[in-house]
């Protein structure tokens, strides 16, 4: 396990917590963080064979969305951790509210450094946010080490095509710092299997991330007509500069520059 952390390490993961535990995060996505929604998570629980007796643990969890469909839907019990102390809370209520208080229960941590003992679980998933850890290695080799042998990991992230980028999508990327690290399909596999992971399923999901990004358009120009009605100072210039961005990431995913990509892997039953 790591003990060392960089403060740009550092800095990478609380700048995306703090994006993604805002109201404003809630707002334009909706309670589920990534594309898809939890049709796609939905789509990784059946992949990953949940069921009553399955545990897993849901890294990366955002406000908790994901790990309470999933412990309803499947009966599994779920363990959630997340690096922003608010999402952590805030999946807490919402286990709470759905009387699943025993069945998902919610840490704050790190997903390069998980609190978890070893081969502790049957399921691990990451969504939408692998691609945030500035040390992939290590997070894979978390994945691996708290998995069961025979247990399988379900990830789901933001792919590129492998042609270069646009400077304007460059400068999108370093905008939003937590998408930076996303990377092309090949490159996902490779880290996986070099984590030690048999590659069992990939999909390509970038529809999904096509359909977001025009609702997250539609959103915000919707906003910058209630900022231009209510003559509110300074949110149409700062939404003018979320519309261009919003206008350069609509190119990158219809081009297929960008996409979204699910990836199954499993621990072999000989590792320990
Ligand atoms: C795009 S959101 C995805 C949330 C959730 N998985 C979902 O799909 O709804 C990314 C999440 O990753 C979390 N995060 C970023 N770096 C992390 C790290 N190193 N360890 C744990 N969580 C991290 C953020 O706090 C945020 O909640």
């Amino acid at each position: 396990m790591k003990t060392h952390r960089t403060d740009r390490e550092s800095f990478v993961k609380s700048c995306c917590a703090a994006l993604y535990e805002g109201k404003g995060a809630a707002m334009l996505l909706g309670e589920s963080l990534h594309p898809g929604g939890l049709a796609l998570t939905e789509r990784l629980g059946q992949l990953l064979n949940l069921g009553p007796r399955t545990c897993i643990l849901d890294v990366a969890s955002g406000n908790g969305a994901s790990a309470v469909y999933l412990a309803k839907r499947f009966g599994c019990a779920v363990t959630a951790v997340d690096y922003s102390g608010k999402n952590v809370t805030l999946g807490t209520n919402k286990a709470a509210a759905a009387g699943l208080r025993g069945q998902a229960c919610f840490v704050l941590a790190d997903g390069e450094q998980l609190p978890v003992q070893d081969s502790s679980f049957d399921a691990v998933i990451c969504e939408c946010a692998y691609c945030t850890f500035p040390d992939k290695a290590a997070a894979v080799a978390e994945f691996a080490r708290v998995l069961r042998p025979g247990g399988y990991l379900g990830v789901t992230d933001v792919t590129t095509s492998g042609r270069p980028l646009p400077d304007t999508l460059e400068a999108l990327l370093a905008w939003i710092a937590c998408l930076a690290g996303a990377q092309r399909v090949e490159e996902y596999e490779r880290q996986f299997t070099e984590g030690g992971f048999q590659m069992s399923a990939m999909e390509d999901h970038s529809d999904s991330l096509k359909a977001l990004v025009r609702e997250l358009r539609t959103k915000l120009l919707g906003l910058d007509l209630l900022a231009k009605l209510g003559n509110v100072a300074g949110l149409a210039e700062a939404l003018a500069e979320s519309k261009q961005l919003g206008k350069y990431a609509a190119d990158a995913v219809e081009s297929g520059l960008l996409g979204y990509h699910l990836f199954i892997g499993e621990k072999p039953l000989g590792r320990s």
